[in-house]
């Protein structure tokens, strides 16, 4: 296979040395490299640190991205990566927690420029006719994390799509929002918009068609893609979606008081001043790391009061700025039904909960000694869950007693050795499983193509042990553990069933990347039934295991699965 991509560079007369490049009209010419793909190990194209939009420094901290401007020279594409966004590392943080494995130096940089928005581009085919669908992989780290480093594309390179991995800004840097022209907020997701614009103009020149375009995300990633479908500003610039663990409906996915959060963290990095012009002017000019440091002290301090501390970093409804990603919330756009529908795959990870629970476990019941307190444990647990998943207000404990009777059991309470299966099953639902179901019901509403799955596959490996460090429960099939199997994540490897699940989802994604549908006739998978569209409520979706089964009904299977499932009740696992 590595004939092939000697054979198509040769046909394109690109090649300078060892070294492909490309040339993109009133930009530049940049030099990239051949990797190899996963499995069938055959050569492809990948450019690095390609930039996408101007530096967003000085004035520009805040503001909406700028067009980027041309390079003299030859771009260097291939040693040079890109800077990541600016973001701090703590044991919240386990995209870090990764990448200061793999990426020692880089992380030891005094301070973290803001000159961040770059993009990689994989390709197996760079001739300008090749016309190859594309896929847009927008990472996940809860809004305040993450990089493309991470996220390694020779598993995609194995099939014949064009992976695109921008950055965007991440944490306050991204997302504060004073509600004012100067820090209008929803600067990250406004990059992610110049990422498919410069996509539209560009990617023809690396093979891709820019009128096949799929959104794929992850985590905040893919809040990020249900997100960029309900605004105006980027519905038109791709035409499928991925949500893999999160939807524009989670409680997470919009900062509900985003002012408030914003002077919270402004005053934890010094910037106190009660004056708005001030108070702006510090917060134009105080170095990126320190404010990062702000909002992990933010961040800290919400936790251990039993809240998400999404604030401060996290979309917003906006209600300034001069150009605005999002003027209403999610839920009144769907409810409207002013919305577009797309093929879309949407799915969650057999067990979610298990993230917020470590959470909750390690940040406030033990601190507080609340993990033996039977009076606690009645009642108080049950509202500082609902609290936490963003219900905010409960007369007369109404959600909580039927929360104690659905998920929790009411023999149960007062103990948390029996409690915290019913738990980790609300905290899915209420964190991932239900705002995934409800756009994807929302999708087939305006009938659009859906697929619903269930990721339950139990690798060799997990993120668990990183993001949530001793945790008292075990992870089972936790947040995020696909991504080792979609990705080349530095130090998570896989075993040999790993990779037959690797290569299944890999070309269930790459045949609803080209043909919209996950199982054509013209190209099924090995091992995986067709999956037919999610039609109605009760309908079908994927369950993703090492045997993959279709079943029916997803809320009623899947939103209670540790109690049906005998989840290992072992504390200290
Ligand atoms: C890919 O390369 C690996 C390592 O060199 C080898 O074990 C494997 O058989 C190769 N696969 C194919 C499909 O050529
Ligand atoms: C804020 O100022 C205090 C006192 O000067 C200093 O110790 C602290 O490191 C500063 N915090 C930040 C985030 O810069
Ligand atoms: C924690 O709670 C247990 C049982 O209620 C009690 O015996 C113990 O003294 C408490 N420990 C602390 C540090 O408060
Ligand atoms: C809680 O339940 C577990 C499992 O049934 C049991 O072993 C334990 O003794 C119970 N704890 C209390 C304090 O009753
Ligand atoms: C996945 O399949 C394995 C092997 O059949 C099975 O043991 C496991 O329970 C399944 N996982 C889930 C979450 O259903």
């Amino acid at each position: 296979m590595k004939a092939e991509g000697v054979f198509l560079v040769a046909l394109v007369g690109l090649v300078s040395g060892q070294r492909p490049q490309v040339t993109l009209p009133d930009l530049g010419t940049m030099e990239g490299y051949f990797g190899e793909s996963f499995i069938s190990n055959r050569s492809f194209y990948h450019f690095k640190g390609i930039p996408f939009a101007k530096p967003p420094i000085g004035n520009l901290r805040f503001q909406p991205p700028q067009p980027v401007e041309p390079w003299t020279g030859i771009l260097d594409a291939h040693s040079n990566i890109g800077n990541e966004c600016p973001q701090s590392f703590s044991v919240l943080n386990w995209q870090g927690a990764l990448q200061s494995r793999a990426d020692d130096d880089d992380l030891n940089k005094a301070k973290e420029p803001e000159d961040c928005l770059y993009i990689q581009v994989y390709s197996p085919n760079i001739d300008p006719t090749a016309n190859l669908p594309v896929v847009v992989f927008i990472h996940g780290g809860a809004f305040f994390s993450g990089s493309s480093r991470i996220y390694g594309g020779n598993k995609f390179m194995d099939h014949d799509v064009v992976l695109v991995v921008p950055h965007y800004r991440l944490g306050p840097l991204g997302f504060l929002s004073l509600q004012t022209d100067e820090i209008p907020g929803n600067a990250g997701m406004l990059d992610q918009v110049e990422a498919l614009k410069w996509i539209q103009k560009y990617i023809s020149f690396f093979g891709g068609n820019p009128n096949q375009v799929t959104v794929m995300g992850e985590s905040a990633g893919a809040v990020s893609a249900s997100l960029l479908n309900v605004s105006p500003l980027s519905t038109n610039l791709f035409q499928q979606y991925i949500t893999q663990s999160g939807t524009a409906l989670a409680s997470w996915g919009i900062d509900p008081d985003p002012v408030t959060a914003a002077i919270d963290v402004a005053f934890r990095a010094n910037c106190t001043n009660s004056e708005i012009t001030a108070l702006t002017q510090c917060l134009m000019t105080v170095e990126p790391s320190e404010l990062n440091a702000a909002y992990m002290e933010y961040l800290t301090a919400e936790t251990r009061q039993g809240r998400s501390g999404i604030g401060g970093s996290a979309p917003v409804v906006q209600k300034a700025g001069s150009v605005r990603f999002l003027e209403k919330s999610p839920h009144e756009i769907f409810a409207s039904g002013d919305y577009n529908g797309k093929p879309a795959i949407f799915g969650a990870n057999k067990h979610e909960g298990t993230q917020p629970y470590f959470f909750l476990h390690t940040f406030y019941l033990a601190p507080r000694n609340l993990t033996e307190d039977v009076e606690f444990l009645s009642r108080g647990v049950t509202r500082l869950f609902l609290n936490f998943h963003g219900v905010g207000t409960d007369q007369g404990d109404t959600l909580a007693i039927a929360t104690e009777n659905t998920y929790y059991g009411v023999n149960n309470m007062g103990n948390l050795t029996l409690l915290w299966p019913g738990i980790i099953d609300f905290s899915s639902n209420m964190q991932i499983k239900g705002p995934t179901f409800g756009n994807a019901e929302f999708n087939i509403a305006k009938g659009a193509p859906t697929y619903l799955y269930s990721f339950h596959f139990d690798g060799s490996r997990s993120l668990y042990p990183i993001t949530a460090p001793f945790s008292p429960i075990p992870g089972g099939v936790c947040h995020g553990n696909e991504m080792i199997l979609q990705f080349s994540i530095p130090t998570f490897g896989t075993n040999t069933e790993d990779e037959v699940v690797s290569n299944q989802l890999l070309t269930l994604w790459a045949n609803f990347i080209t043909y919209g549908d996950p199982t054509p006739v013209s190209s099924p998978v090995e091992g995986i039934p067709t999956w037919p569209r999610l039609e109605s409520r009760d309908g079908s979706y994927l369950v993703i295991n090492s045997t993959s089964s279709i079943l029916q009904d997803y809320t009623r299977v899947e939103y209670f699965v540790s109690i049906n499932e005998n989840f290992p009740n072992n504390i200290m696992n």
